[in-house]
């Protein structure tokens, strides 16, 4: 239902069209058939594939979102978080805005990771300045044997935010798929909400290791369905958020998570995957062995120490602190300009560490987009 194999096989064929036009079957100019372009700007995929590049690239975690007021303006406009993830015009809206205003080198699809426990049966809200909250919880056999194996088909509003952004970008940037990785879903689903020490998800590894495998098992087939279809929909690339990856130890990453992200990595062949594991500095070399292109670093990881761990056959994409973006503006340059040559210039994206706070003013997050840009080496 979201492919369009014409488009697919037509794609090598429009390689030297500077300006390819909207797919033309007028029958077919509804919102599953993304318009076929050139990429104007490729910078982050060739990074990704460890290809040369003029400049580095730069995208940032949680770029759509509140540090912009426009974002605010569009979400007050139709209500909450979840309304807006759900209606496609205004999805594509707000994951175009950092494109425009921050002169970004991607957009980043605006969604949430918790779509796919949602898919699965356990539906969740976001309430305002708490965060998310789940209504049931995972607490036995039973509640893992009911949950669903989601399928693209059960996420439309996605695949459709996904084409539209797709037909609206016009080729100007790649867009970023996403979804959340086995361990960090499994966390939501077990806890309900957010939370400091996740021991109700970390209990559940030690007491019920068996179950936890099964759910493990589900997340995973219906996250590789979720990417698969994200691809077709358009996607150029796609990033698994580890984001309590941290938690772990390492023993129990390797069993409870890697193997899980591994499964993705493998199944995902389409596209480049980007795996980010926030906090699992003991993973590096292990993850070195994962079928992804990027590896993710958050600020606790040494550039030049992850690069050993982690080897060249990997593109690194991060990894400034987000509050860096609180000092001055010399500092922010100087900082700035430190992370790009200890990263060198091959085979890096530019980022945060983490995703950007809400309080971090749209001027500091600009001149670190624009001192990257502007840097050469
Ligand atoms: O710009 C982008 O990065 C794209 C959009 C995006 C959102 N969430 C929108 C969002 C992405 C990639 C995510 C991923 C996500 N969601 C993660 C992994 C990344 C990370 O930060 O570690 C996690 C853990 C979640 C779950 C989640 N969503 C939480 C815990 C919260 C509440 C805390 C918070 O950061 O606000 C959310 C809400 C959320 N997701 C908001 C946005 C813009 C804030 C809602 C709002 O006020 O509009």
């Amino acid at each position: 239902m979201f492919h369009c194999t014409e488009c697919q096989s037509a794609e090598s064929k429009v390689e030297d069209q500077n300006e390819a036009d909207f797919h033309q079957e007028p029958e077919r100019q509804n919102l599953y058939f993304w318009p076929l372009m050139k990429l104007q700007n490729d910078l982050i995929l060739r990074a990704a594939r460890g290809e040369k590049t003029e400049r580095t690239p730069v995208w940032l975690m949680r770029q759509a979102g509140r540090i912009l007021p426009e974002y605010r303006v569009v979400r007050e406009k139709i209500g909450g978080f979840k309304e807006l993830v759900e209606t496609p015009e205004f999805a594509a809206e707000v994951t175009i805005q950092p494109v425009d205003i921050l002169g970004v080198d991607a957009a980043i699809i605006f969604s949430d990771i918790l779509v796919i426990p949602e898919a699965m049966g356990l539906p969740y809200q976001m309430i305002e300045s708490k965060g998310p909250w789940f209504e049931r919880t995972i607490e036995n056999k039973s509640d893992i044997d009911k949950l669903k194996i989601a399928e693209a088909g059960d996420l439309p509003y996605v695949m459709d935010a996904i084409q539209l952004t797709k037909k609206e970008l016009k080729g100007r940037v790649p867009l970023i798929g996403f979804a959340g990785a086995p361990w960090t879903i499994l966390s939501y689903m077990i806890e309900g909400r957010g939370s400091k020490t996740f021991s109700k998800a970390k209990k559940f590894l030690y007491t019920e290791p068996l179950l936890a495998h099964q759910l493990l098992d589900k997340i995973t087939r219906s996250t590789i369905n979720y990417l698969k279809g994200q691809i077709a929909s358009g996607a150029d690339i796609v990033q698994i958020f580890d984001s309590w990856a941290g938690i772990l130890s390492p023993d129990q990453y390797n069993e409870f998570a890697l193997r899980y992200i591994s499964a993705i990595c493998d199944a995902i062949t389409e596209v480049p995957v980007i795996i980010f594991a926030k906090g699992a500095f003991f993973a590096r070399e292990e993850m070195s062995k994962l079928k992804c292109s990027v590896i993710g670093l958050d600020w606790n990881m040494g550039i030049e120490e992850s690069r050993k761990a982690i080897g060249w056959d990997k593109t690194l994409q991060g990894n400034m602190d987000p509050c860096l973006l609180y000092a001055t503006d010399e500092k922010i340059v100087s900082e700035t300009h430190k992370m790009l040559k200890a990263f060198g210039p091959k085979r890096h994206i530019a980022n945060l560490g983490h995703g950007l706070y809400p309080d971090i003013e749209k001027e500091k997050v600009k001149l670190f987009i624009e001192t990257i840009k502007k840097f050469r080496f």
